[in-house]
């Protein structure tokens, strides 16, 4: 039996080992390392991260999957600015994978985004999956990254319909952690050193 609840400090050590091995499944072409683990350990203590958006699924007292939300928002092309929501990383250990968690937490949370106040979710993320969760191509929306671009892994999610409008714009995910796990590679290798020896994996 499947229970989600909203994530403790006490969850941290927990949520990282659970990051590592569940992104250990993911591969994509281009895809540079694996740190979605220094990306949880950079969000820890971030104000970006909107804590009553912090969801962990236990299933027998084992915390198999995780999932939490940072602020985003949509550039008008008439200069306004629109809020929007954006969650990932969303991870479920690999055992428990295609049982139906990750889709219980992603439904789960929005609901509870939805009761908040929130409208919309944009997200960049595994292209075949999120469409069976309701998601569509942000594109269809007119939206674009900051690059311009709008490929198939970039989606969005509407929680009240018609919040994202007809307008179009430019998605900005606002949390500053996404980007500098990605380029900080002297924080990477130093995180990633004590994770290993902590945790005794490659
Ligand atoms: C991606 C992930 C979160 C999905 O969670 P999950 O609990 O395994 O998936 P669910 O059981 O909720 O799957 C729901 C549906 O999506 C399908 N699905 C699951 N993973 C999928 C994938 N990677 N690609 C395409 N479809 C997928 C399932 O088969 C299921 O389809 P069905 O309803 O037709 O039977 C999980 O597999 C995971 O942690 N993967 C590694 C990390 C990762 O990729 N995170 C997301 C990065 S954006």
């Amino acid at each position: 039996m499947i229970t989600i609840r909203n994530e403790t400090p006490e969850d941290y050590k927990a949520l990282l080992r659970l990051t590592y091995d569940a992104f250990l499944t993911l591969d994509y072409p281009g895809r540079r390392r694996m740190d979605e683990h220094y990306l949880l350990h950079l969000l820890r203590s971030s104000p970006s991260v909107i804590r009553e958006l912090t969801f962990v699924a236990e299933r027998d007292g084992e915390v198999v999957g995780h999932i939490l939300y940072t602020h985003s928002a949509i550039s008008r092309p008439d200069g306004g600015e629109t809020a929007t929501l954006t969650f990932g990383p969303l991870s479920v250990l690999p055992q428990y994978q295609r049982s139906g968690i990750g889709a219980a937490l992603v439904r789960h949370s929005m609901d509870r985004a939805r009761e908040l106040g929130h409208g919309a979710v944009l997200i960049t993320g595994v292209t075949d999956y999120y469409p069976k969760l309701g998601f569509r191509r942000a594109r269809e929306f007119g939206l674009t990254l900051e690059d311009g671009t709008a490929p198939d892994a970039f989606m969005a999610y509407e929680l009240t319909d018609g919040y994202l409008g007809a307008d179009g714009g430019v998605a900005r995910f606002l949390a500053p952690e996404y980007e500098l796990a990605e380029t900080d590679d002297a924080g990477y290798a130093a995180f990633h050193e004590r994770f290993r020896a902590e945790f005794g994996v490659e």
